[in-house]
């Protein structure tokens, strides 16, 4: 039995004081679940008071990215320790937004990953194909890329630390989701390719998660696919009450 993740992604919205008025919000509306992981993704600056924020909470906290070094002369980059200290349990790394304007490729988001694992948060690894790429039927062999890249030399000694979270880049903030269908042929893929990078007993432990306009009207549609083990929100997880109807889903 996999546990349910659904992690909130909120990009770069909600200053200190908005963040702590959504957690209350959220902390009280999803009080006494205990069978899903429930995440939530703040800006770094929001860390700090947002940890405090959920003190005696089963809401986990996670950063939006992290750095590949633990420490050293990088102005500018925050790390793997200094995220495990400001009291996060999780990371997102390789998320498209990230991919599409920062520059980052399979290989930083490789050394992130190992960095990020090594220094023990469990890592969401997104990956997602364009637009561009599903019209021209390059769906699978982009994922492909993305995920043996992305892994490359990654051994993985517990996989619930390790989540993927496919999320297509045509889906993301538009409005468009992959039908149920559609997203769980994507997610068998991705199982089955990690069988064969690992094995299947890890492979069946290792949590899916879909992401690209999830709203509590289709959450339950998707959480009903064999593969889809839970959620990566963006916009409806800047909500207390929309987030809450996800996490949830029936
Ligand atoms: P969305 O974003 O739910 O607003 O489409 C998802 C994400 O980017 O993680």
């Amino acid at each position: 039995m996999r546990k349910p993740v659904i992690a909130g992604n909120w990009k770069l919205f909600k200053t200190t004081g908005e963040a702590v008025e959504l957690i209350h919000s959220l902390v009280s509306l999803v009080n006494g679940i205990t069978d899903v992981e429930i995440v939530i993704a703040p800006v770094f600056t929001v860390l700090g008071t947002a940890k405090a924020a959920l003190a005696g909470s089963a809401i986990q906290l996670a950063a939006q990215d992290c750095f590949w070094e633990q420490e050293g002369a990088y102005t500018g980059e925050i790390s793997p320790k200094m995220l495990t200290d400001v009291g996060c349990s999780h990371v997102i790394i390789g998320h498209s937004e990230r991919r599409q304007f920062f520059g980052e490729t399979d290989e930083t988001v490789n050394k992130k990953l190992k960095a990020a694992l090594a220094g023990n948060l469990t890592t969401i690894f997104c990956i997602g194909e364009t637009l561009a790429e599903r019209e021209s039927e390059n769906t699978f062999e982009v994922l492909e890329r993305q995920i043996t890249e992305g892994l490359a030399g990654i051994k993985v000694t517990d996989p619930h630390r390790l989540i993927i979270a496919y999320e297509p880049v045509w889906a993301i903030g538009t409005g468009k989701t992959a039908s149920e269908n559609q997203a769980q042929e994507v997610h068998a893929f991705i199982r089955n390719l990690l069988t064969k990078l690992y094995d299947k007993s890890i492979a069946e432990k290792m949590r899916i998660l879909y992401g690209g306009s999830v709203k509590p009207d289709n959450i339950n549609g998707l959480m009903s696919q064999p593969d889809i083990d839970g959620a990566l929100v963006g916009g409806a997880s800047l909500k207390a009450d929309s987030f809450a109807s996800i996490v949830r889903f029936a």
